[in-house]
């Protein structure tokens, strides 16, 4: 069966910045370089583009500087769209804008419970049949088992132990149904051991390439796209028959964001066993 086109939204940086502080990677006094951003998430575009991706974009908006990244604005599932709720205001002011660019496009949007928190495909990663689930920081447990059961899906959920992979996207990475990246001290024992039962090629990424967000990389087919200076994680893919392209993503670092936040896969991932 021929590969479908792969489908990726992203949102163009006119308003990046760090505006406010909830994550430990954002600081305000730092600051990011809005030019810089512009030119880095050009390369991650003009990667994907050069992949056969096609790349949607969201129209950016002043006052939201993290709409960038996309990852979060929900869960894509056939033509569902699952809106995330987000843990805090800042962000949650994002919702409406995602939800009218999907209802806009044929997806039928439907709300999360009230009272829960769920931040979308950053904390929800399909590996094969299995929904991973990352908690604690931004999304619920409770939230995960109402998405896997309105999806009618296995859910795994993992606690997110270590404040700096606040998102299950930032330390744990699918690569194809039974592979995945993962960054082995952002969980506890119990999580590490859920992911080694559960993944029999469990690919580690040691702290100096996770620090630098290699987890958070975009997969193509059997290439991996992710934040340039990792070599080690670059050897280990192609180790493992990927091809890794290395891009820029520096400025978007300092809002604790790199390439697969950039980004949403609107017509499944290609580690998503439901999508076959
Ligand atoms: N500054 C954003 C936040 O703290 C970064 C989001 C990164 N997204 C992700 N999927 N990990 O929410």
């Amino acid at each position: 069966m021929p590969a479908a086109t792969p489908r990726i939204l992203m949102c163009p940086p006119d308003y990046f910045g760090i505006e406010y502080e909830i994550n430990p990677w954002m600081s305000r006094a730092q600051g990011a370089d809005r030019a810089a951003a512009d030119g880095q998430w050009r390369g991650l575009r003009d990667a994907l583009a050069g992949l056969g991706v096609a790349v949607e974009i969201l129209p950016p908006q002043p006052g939201l500087p993290d709409l960038v990244f996309t990852a979060n604005a929900g869960l894509v599932f056939g033509t569902t769209f699952l809106s995330s709720r987000f843990k805090h205001e800042v962000r949650a002011k994002e919702s409406p804008f995602f939800e009218a660019w999907f209802a806009a496009h044929g997806f039928a949007v439907q709300q999360m419970p009230d009272k829960t928190f769920h931040e979308g495909a950053g904390d929800a990663l399909f590996c094969g049949d299995t929904l991973f689930a990352g908690y604690r920081t931004r999304s619920d447990a409770t939230a995960h088992q109402w998405v896997a059961a309105h999806l009618g899906v296995r859910c795994l959920p993992v606690e997110l132990v270590n404040p700096r992979f606040y998102h299950l996207d930032t330390c744990f990475c699918p690569l194809a149904p039974g592979v995945a990246l993962y960054h082995p001290d952002a969980f506890d024992g119990y999580g590490r051991r859920v992911l080694e039962t559960h993944v029999p090629t469990l690919i580690p990424v040691a702290e100096p390439d996770a620090l630098r967000f290699g987890c958070n990389a975009v997969v193509v087919g059997k290439t991996v796209v992710h934040n340039a200076g990792c070599p080690t994680l670059a050897a280990a893919l192609e180790a493992h028959g990927y091809l890794s392209i290395p891009v820029p993503l520096d400025e978007f670092l300092k809002a604790g964001g790199s390439a697969k936040c950039l980004t949403l896969r609107l017509d499944g991932e290609d580690a998503a066993g439901w999508r076959a």
